[in-house]
């Protein structure tokens, strides 16, 4: 069969998706699948059996990466996609998801059109892309690429205190393969875009030439509890007051910078959280993020310097935690030049792009030429289950790594 006719199942990759979404789906629609949890357990399962349908060995590494291998030529050296299948607890269907999937339905199609590549392709699913129940996020794929100690990712702790090696061995997925033992020769995730840039100028396909530092901190206000009605406003040391005050600095600290400067509080707790009680502690993260590493060093400082300041004049105590810190990645030329160039041969419009969200191939990107396709967010919508694609935009997104595998795994 000539490749250049070659499609892939688009009805059996939209029901993989449904299926996989099913899982844990919560009311308002979210998909809730923590890192290691029992619904990334169930998902994990069914990735398995349809790696294995599509004719992959499948490896799961100790840190509970599953790598997918066709069992032909340098196996130890594939071409590689994949992504992730864990989500925040508010997800949408697609974010990594897509990528895994997509991935498995590429080597299904090729494995039924009976087309054999001169290097094997791979497909990933990396452990805990997200870091929202064990940071840092990324940790598969950092811990894959060499950036991060086994042992330290196995020894994460959630905040109810679960260790992440144990919940590996708790799921079944604490897996025997060295983590360097496979070295992909290349790497290409297909990912939603999870921003509005696309979907505004109704476009199409991104080749994703770099991506965003990630700083993430987490801080805590140690003030002094007190009544809320007794206590004078000059002698309070309020930790809630040091929070807000904080949250505002860090957005009029994007605000001020400009560029793709980007700064979120997301998490906030007060303790005792009593409406009659002023909170003597709060515990708040920060997320700072810059596509130049000298300006995001900039934000941290700058951040660093307020909350020194506030300390003094409101009398309370900081402590700062590093939960994770990723440098800017620019991606592979050649890689790009690829994805442009099979996407302008069948006709697909394609246009350079920033990712404002991490990835797993920012890490794979330390290992060999690495690069990402985008396809539209709908409104820009990500982490929220209004996430949205048009299914055709999926099936450009899923032809175009089909035959940009296809590609690279010949060369
Ligand atoms: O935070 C991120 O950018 C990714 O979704 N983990
Ligand atoms: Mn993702
Ligand atoms: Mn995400």
């Amino acid at each position: 069969m000539r490749e250049s006719r070659l499609m892939i199942n688009f009805a059996r990759l939209s029901s993989h998706l449904r299926e996989i979404n099913a899982i844990n789906r919560q009311v308002d629609g979210s998909c809730c699948r923590l890192a290691l949890t029992d619904p990334d357990r169930q998902a994990r399962d069914l990735v398995l059996t349809w790696m294995r349908e599509a004719g992959l060995n499948v490896h799961v590494d100790r840190i509970g990466n599953l790598i997918g291998v066709q069992p032909h030529g340098e196996t130890n050296f594939p071409v590689m996609t994949g992504s992730h299948i864990d989500t925040v607890a508010t997800g949408g269907p697609l974010d990594g998801t897509l990528g895994v999937l997509a991935g498995i339905e590429v080597i299904r199609t090729l494995d039924e059109a009976g087309i054999r590549t001169k290097h094997p392709l791979a497909v990933a699913v990396f452990t805990n892309e997200e870091g929202v129940r064990f940071q840092p996020d990324m940790m598969g794929s950092l811990v894959f690429a060499g950036g991060l100690p086994l042992q330290s990712a196995l020894g994460a702790a959630d905040s109810d205190g679960a260790v992440l090696g144990q919940e590996l061995e708790r799921i079944g997925y604490a897996g025997e393969m060295p983590c360097e033992q496979i070295r992909p020769r290349a790497f290409v995730e297909l990912h939603i875009e999870q921003g509005p840039v696309l979907d505004r100028e109704n476009g199409v396909l991104g080749a994703v030439e770099n991506l965003q530092g990630i700083s993430w901190q987490e801080v805590i206000v140690h003030g002094t509890s007190n009544h809320a009605g007794t206590t004078p406003m000059n002698l309070r040391h309020d930790a809630a007051y040091c929070a807000a005050r904080t949250t505002v600095f860090v957005r009029e600290l994007a605000q001020r910078m400009g560029g793709t400067q980007v700064a979120t509080v997301g998490s906030l707790r007060l303790v005792p959280n009593l409406v009659n009680v002023i909170a003597r502690e709060a515990c708040f993260t920060v997320d700072l993020r810059n596509t130049d590493e000298r300006l995001l060093q900039s934000a941290e400082t700058q951040l660093a310097e307020f909350i020194g300041d506030l300390a003094g004049s409101e009398g309370v105590e900081f402590q700062m935690r590093r939960l994770a810190r990723t440098e800017p990645v620019r991606f592979d030329e050649k890689v790009l030049e690829s994805i442009e160039t099979v996407a302008t041969d069948l006709g697909y419009p394609i246009r350079r792009m920033t990712s404002g969200a991490g990835h797993d191939a920012q890490m794979i990107a330390r290992l060999c030429p690495t690069a990402m396709i985008f396809v539209p967010s709908v409104g820009g919508i990500s982490h929220n289950p209004r996430e949205f694609t048009a299914p055709e935009h999926l099936v450009i997104g899923v032809d175009t790594l089909l035959h940009t595998l296809l590609r690279l795994a010949n060369q």
